[in-house]
């Protein structure tokens, strides 16, 4: 400002900074611009404060009206900031309520979870059948004896059968007196020690051989075992009995067929297949084209291990079955080697 500045010179200046800063304050596009603009119009460097500089080259009696200018200006500024101030972050949070909006409809990418493995998913389901068959579950230690593993169940010493059953011993005891349980079938011997008939139990666990491992072995795996006692029971009963599990677990069309065969423990012994789930009998690869795929063994319970557990073999029959849950998971999911069931890969497990 010059020096012949007069008041109504500053008067006019402090009206035409409203004028003009009304309208940088409507043009603010954004809260941070309308910063920098209110900035400008009242900060130190604005022209406002010029005005105040220049407020002491005007005669002193005209001051009050110079002064007053400015305090409406700075009033009339203020307010329109306030106002534009009012409006823009109305519109942000609206602009924010749209793009920052959660929609709770949407169902998200989710998490992936786990599942049972496949052995404990059949594992539960078998032992769901047999209860449903009116059957107990039963357990047993995977460290037994000689006593339950075979001599109970009429394997004697030197036996051929003990030998079919490459046994793992544990450094317990007499040599060869501790051992890892090579089957499940030593829990019909503690159940038939712990109680009396009627007995109707099954028993699922971990079971160990001295096995190489290929597609269909593993030193490591999974027996279920059945034991009837009770008055009266026949084969009958024993062929019925493993044609129910099947139809409950496979389905109707999936039956049970039974060759005979030799157990010790048994007297008679038979083995049993059941339908080729694939082919349903028709014969295909897994079935070897026999329509048929080998399941376990059964049999009565021979009357030397009634009578080894004091059960009266006269007043009282049995029958017993038993196979390996392993195999049973690799027909049905097709897993054709066993190790991939142990393995851990979880790009493995995720397919099943
Ligand atoms: N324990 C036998 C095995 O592992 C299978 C078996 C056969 C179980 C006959 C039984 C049975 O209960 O009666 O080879």
């Amino acid at each position: 400002m010059s020096s012949t500045t007069t008041a109504s010179d500053l008067v006019a200046s402090a009206e035409a900074l409203v004028e003009t800063g009304r309208k940088t304050i409507a043009d603010a596009g954004s809260l941070a611009e309308l910063d920098d603009v209110e900035r400008k119009l009242l900060g130190k460097a604005s022209p406002l404060n010029e005005i105040r500089e220049a407020i002491k080259s005007v005669d002193a009696s005209e001051r009050g009206a110079v002064g007053q200018a400015m305090g409406a200006a700075r009033e009339a500024l203020t307010e329109a900031l306030a106002a534009r101030r009012g409006g823009l972050s109305a519109a942000a949070r609206a602009a924010s309520l749209v793009h920052d909006r959660l929609d709770l409809t949407l169902g998200g990418s989710g998490y992936r979870r786990g599942h049972m493995h496949p052995v404990t998913r059949i594992w539960r389901e078998l032992e769901d059948v047999f209860v449903g068959l009116g059957y107990t579950i039963a357990e047993g230690p995977e460290v037994e004896t000689d006593w339950y593993n075979f001599e109970a169940l009429n394997f004697p010493p030197g036996h051929p059968a003990r030998a079919m059953q490459d046994t793992l011993y544990v450094k317990l005891g007499k040599p060869e007196e501790v051992l890892l349980r090579t089957h499940t079938s030593p829990v019909q011997v503690r159940v038939m020690e712990a109680r009396r008939p009627p007995i109707y139990v099954v028993a699922l666990g971990r079971t160990f051989r001295r096995d190489t491992l290929d597609a269909r072995h593993s030193p490591v795996f999974h027996q279920i075992e059945c034991l009837t006692v009770d008055r009266g029971i026949t084969l009958g009963d024993l062929l019925g009995t493993v044609e129910a599990f099947i139809h409950a677990l496979f389905g109707p069309n999936i039956s049970a067929r039974f060759n005979p065969s030799f157990f010790p423990f048994t007297e008679p012994s038979v083995e049993f297949s059941m339908t080729c789930v694939f082919c349903e009998g028709a014969g295909c690869a897994v079935c070897s084209r026999t329509g048929w795929v080998e399941l376990g063994g059964a049999g009565m319970v021979d009357p030397k291990v009634f009578e080894a557990v004091g059960i009266d073999s006269e007043e009282f029959t049995g029958f017993a079955f038993g196979f390996g849950i392993d195999r049973v998971v690799q027909l049905l999911y097709g897993v054709d080697h066993v190790k991939n069931l142990w393995d851990g890969d979880v790009r493995f497990a995720a397919q099943l």
